[in-house]
């Protein structure tokens, strides 16, 4: 790995490599997510605002991609990240159009690294990658990824199947590498940013903040679920299998009321496989689609410009930085 400086982050005032490491200005990643970063515009307006935007790949068409990534490329500077699930049947595509496009920054997650971690630092790039056990964070250093991005339970989307939260998690696997750590899982406001870094995280990423913004793209239905809900309002649907965290609806309550009936394994996994995301964030299908979110939903109240909630997240960590040293 590249040797950087810890430098305090100028405006934050928090230790952070990932400045220097990925040449954002502010150590704040929008979380790669399916559906609402899967177009150009929320990527662009967060790199255009020194965070890092992420491009999710995961249901996007490979010429898609092309353009979104051109989008982003046409519209900033700044350096931007696109997030490729590896299980995914379209990785090895996503891959090379990153690759071909000289995509300076690669967020891997649900899959290992090795292998793809050298192809793109011979291209200059940086290998973002998501874990969310401390064995697999030691696995992922030894293969040479430049950053970790830990996930908690709290986070919507696909949580650990263990479901040990952000607070253990992070700290665990702080003390179980040496490379940055970003941190993920429950955090929507500066409080939770410093907080992430007082574990001994050298940055957040942010899910649910970012899909209540004007930019993501998703349905208005399903953002207003996500506005609607409270920090109790999400469940895990699929404990056992791969969980999702998501808002609570007719779906989940269907599914639940087949594990309190003792549904069979086959017939309760092609239940869960009946919807999905897109139901919801494409169609607006609130009551039957997965309607994905984390636990921040309760601690979000506003859908606003990704730019506002940037500006917002750097003035409440300083506040936060601030009334901690007081
Ligand atoms: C709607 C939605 C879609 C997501 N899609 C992906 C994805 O395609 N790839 C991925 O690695 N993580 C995905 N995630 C997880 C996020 O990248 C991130 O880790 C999580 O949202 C952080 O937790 P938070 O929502 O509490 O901020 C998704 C999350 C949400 C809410």
């Amino acid at each position: 790995m590249q040797e950087v400086t810890m430098g305090e982050n100028a405006e934050m005032g928090l230790p952070s490599r990932l400045p220097a490491l990925l040449g954002i200005r502010h150590p704040i990643v929008q979380a790669g997510m399916s559906w609402a970063s899967s177009s150009p515009a929320l990527a662009l307006a967060v790199a255009r605002a020194g965070g890092l935007g992420t491009i999710a790949a995961g249901p996007m068409r490979p010429e898609d991609l092309v353009a979104a990534i051109r989008a982003v490329r046409a519209g900033t500077d700044a350096p931007f990240a696109v997030n490729v699930p590896l299980y995914n049947k379209r990785a090895a595509a996503f891959l090379d159009i990153a690759a071909a496009e000289r995509v300076p920054v690669l967020i891997g997650s649900q899959g290992g690294p090795r292998g793809h971690v050298e192809r793109f630092h011979a291209l200059g790039a940086k290998w973002l990658h998501v874990v969310a056990a401390p064995e697999h964070a030691v696995k992922a250093e030894a293969a040479g990824v430049d950053a970790l991005v830990v996930v908690g339970a709290e986070a919507g989307g696909h949580p650990p199947p263990n479901e040990v939260s952000t607070l253990v998690l992070v700290r665990a696997v702080v003390r179980a590498v040496t490379i940055p750590v970003i941190a993920a899982g429950g955090i929507a406001d500066g409080a939770g940013i410093c907080a992430a870094f007082a574990l001994g995280a050298e940055g957040a990423q942010l899910g649910t903040r970012f899909l209540m913004t004007k930019e993501a793209s998703v349905h208005e239905a399903y953002k207003q679920a996500v506005l609607a809900a409270g920090v109790g309002d999400t469940t895990l649907v699929g404990r056992g299998a791969l969980p999702i965290r998501q808002i609570r609806n007719a779906f989940s309550a269907e599914v639940e009321a087949a594990e309190r009936a003792g549904m069979a394994r086959e017939d309760w996994l092609a239940l869960i496989a009946s919807r999905s995301l897109k139901d919801a964030a494409l169609s607006g299908d609130v009551a039957q689609g997965k309607v994905e979110a984390g636990q921040s939903c309760g601690l979000v109240q506003d859908i606003l410009p990704a730019a506002e909630v940037m500006a917002r997240l750097v003035a409440e960590t300083v506040a936060a930085r601030r009334r901690l040293v007081a």
